[in-house]
């Protein structure tokens, strides 16, 4: 996919020339100065019933949604500009100096003015010093313009502001997360270009100096037996792509991708019986953020919400042939504006790639000896995004039986604390010498766009539960499974149960499946911590979405993001407590699943210097969508590939055939 590609579907992300457009027109129809950025600049997305009635032969405009933001004066507008008429069709001033107050999320520019603002502080100087940091390390020093939080200080009202931490490095290369400057940081006005605030603790913590870097050249001796490992497909992969539109295994689905979400997938349906059936109409990753919990100066603020204070999108890599996937992998270069509005491409930005995953179904009837075993392949559509020092990918998987999982990848480096020589470090655990990891915990918040066979859909939430006692149960062993409909939004929220083996399911209640039910999908959860910040705290009440691991929502447009628009540095409330506050009708309705899923991490020296992929995610299982497994008819051929390790590996005797015998 060539990011130059000319748009053949509403759905598609804005192309380049498109960017370069949809800038210049608001650039000259409202003359912006030549000091505003552009935070974010993507599609403006159809609705469903924009969709229902292109499909009918209307006509879409091409939409783009663009966040302006002067950096001269910090006004920030909501543009959206109709690139089909060449016009500006609104034009919107947000009034993020008034409670709740918000921000838009820290842009790259910004991060190199930070360091010289803060390295040029006499407080800031003086307070490094203090920790043992000469004149000649100060340029090499790490700083970390981190998304501040908020608590109500008056530098921080209506005020475009990032906490700056400080990390001491040997050379360009050294890891600096292994040198914390403990107790000092610098709040930056990010408009005013100036400290507003310098923490200097009163306690003087040294500056730990123990080198612990990852670079390659950190390990020159590497394991030496581990052979070889080749994905062989020599006849290319088993899906097919048409611009953003890609079809596999009965799936097909559209891609999209945005500043904020990153991956997105639009109108996942799937082929039954030779009709495409519609699962989820999007699907995407509005939010994800860490909250800290160490009370000290340098710790308690941190909270990053990676969606909304930074942009996933904005922050992916570009993947690398060989390393990030292995196999045929089919890349998406991604359109995508700097911060300047300029266009570029964000190569290999999406990788797509099928994958083995074991056995599919499989059973061996010892009365005649029947045979059968089916292996289990999966589209994995993926990408990585690098938010300072952590790094979460974001694998979206398709199986052949129905099933869509959601998998996020949580590694790089954690967040440090220097630690006194013979103290050890109370908010979490020791990593290292002198080296401590605050406890934190990750909450992310996938939002479901629902679609179940198109029209209305209900969510239902159902426990399993022992029946009493009685005629009906006289051996004590029937359980019954109890069933609540979701009927308006304030029913919703909700906490999983692995207990009572607790699950959701959305279905359409105005079609009937094969035994005369209502066809769905349910949301099977993984054991998930919620948030456990007090309540009134900021972080909770900026995060709120993280205090439950189920929200049901009746589709709002504007309604796109677990944590409301703009969480940087705002007071808290938005998000989804307040959009259930609405109680809408959610029974039979355009209905939003949103799931808050994550990680409580306490550190430990197996963390660093980089930690081992941590998971989580959640799986949307086919209940009583399908009239039985769909998938009897994958072919029963065995993998000519594979080799009986006991025997001369010999062309003769590498196995083939057929995963069956009679
Ligand atoms: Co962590």
């Amino acid at each position: 996919m060539d990011a130059v590609v000319t748009v053949t579907h509403p759905l598609d992300p804005l192309s380049l020339a498109e960017i370069a457009s949809a800038v210049a027109l608001l650039r000259d129809s409202r003359k912006l100065a030549p000091t505003v950025r552009f935070p974010i600049v993507r599609l403006e997305e159809p609705t469903k019933a924009d969709l229902a009635a292109h499909r009918l032969g209307g006509t879409l405009p091409r939409l783009a949604f663009i966040l302006a933001m002067d950096i001269g004066n910090g006004e920030t507008f909501e543009g959206i500009v109709d690139l089909t008429s060449g016009e500006v069709a609104s034009y919107e001033r947000l009034p993020l100096d008034q409670l709740p107050y918000g921000q838009p999320p820290v842009m790259l520019c910004e991060f190199e003015t930070v360091e010289g603002t803060v390295k040029s502080d006499p407080r800031w100087i003086a307070a490094v010093k203090k920790r043992g940091v000469t004149d000649e390390d100060i340029p090499l020093i790490q700083i970390d313009p981190f998304s501040s939080g908020y608590f109500g200080r008056d530098f921080e009202k209506g005020k475009r502001i990032v906490r700056a931490v400080s990390y001491w490095r040997e050379d360009i290369r050294d890891n600096g997360y292994a040198h914390p400057i403990e107790g000092v940081v610098a709040v930056v006005d990010l408009i005013a270009n100036r400290v507003v605030d310098l923490v200097d603790d009163e306690k003087i913590i040294p500056v730990p100096r123990k080198k612990r870097n990852y670079g390659r050249e950190t390990f020159p001796e590497t394991r030496p037996d581990l052979k070889p490992l080749h994905i062989v497909q020599p006849q290319g992969p088993s899906f097919t792509v048409d611009g953003w539109k890609v079809e596999w295994q009965n799936w097909s689905f559209r891609v999209g991708f945005t500043p904020r979400e990153g991956l997105v997938l639009h109108e996942l349906g799937i082929k039954d019986q030779g009709r495409l059936r519609p699962v989820v109409f999007r699907a995407s990753v509005t939010e994800m953020v860490v909250p800290y919990a160490d009370p000290t100066a340098n710790h308690y603020w941190k909270s990053a919400f990676d969606a909304g204070e930074y942009g996933l999108g904005r922050l992916a890599n570009s993947l690398e042939l060989g390393c990030d996937c292995l196999g045929h992998i089919h890349y998406f270069d991604v359109p995508a504006a700097d911060d300047l509005g300029q266009p570029f491409t964000m190569k290999n930005a999406i990788c797509m790639h099928e994958e083995d995953y074991g056995i599919l179904w499989k059973h061996y009837e010892f009365r005649n000896g029947i045979f059968e075993v089916r292996r289990s392949r999966r589209l994995v559509i993926s990408f990585f995004a690098t938010v300072g020092n952590y790094d979460y990918g974001f694998y979206w998987y398709l199986y052949q039986d129905g099933t869509i999982q959601l998998e996020a990848k949580l590694t790089g480096i954690i967040q440090t604390a220097a630690v006194a020589t013979g103290e050890t470090y109370p908010w979490g655990g020791m990593v290292d010498d002198n080296l401590g990891g605050p406890t934190h915990q990750h909450f992310f918040n996938a939002r479901l766009h629902m679609d179940i066979d198109g029209g209305g859909n209900t969510v239902t939430e159902h426990d399993f539960v022992p029946r009493p006692w009685g005629d009906d149960n006289p051996y004590g062993n029937v359980f019954d499974t109890r069933t609540r409909v979701l009927k308006r939004e304030l029913d919703s929220p909700a906490l999983a149960n692995g207990e009572t083996g607790r699950y959701w399911k959305v279905s359409n209640p105005n079609i009937q499946n094969s035994v005369g039910k209502a066809p769905g999908y349910k949301i099977v959860v993984m054991p998930s911590p919620v948030m456990l910040a007090q309540p009134e705290s900021t972080v909770a009440q900026r995060g709120g979405f993280a205090k439950k691991h189920i929200w049901v929502t009746a589709f709002d447009a504007s309604e796109k993001y677990a944590s409301g628009d703009y969480p940087n540095v705002h007071a808290g409330g938005d998000g989804l407590p307040r959009y259930v506050m609405q109680n809408r009708e959610i029974d039979n309705a355009d209905v939003v699943l949103w799931h808050s899923f994550g990680h409580t991490h306490v550190c430990k020296p197996e963390d660093f210097p980089i930690m081992p992929v941590e998971y989580a995610g959640f799986t949307l299982k086919p209940n009583g969508f399908f009239a039985s497994n769909i998938a009897m008819d994958l072919p029963p051929e065995a993998n000519g590939h594979s080799i009986d390790n006991r025997l001369p590996q010999s062309p003769e005797k590498i196995g083939s055939g057929s995963c069956c015998h009679t």
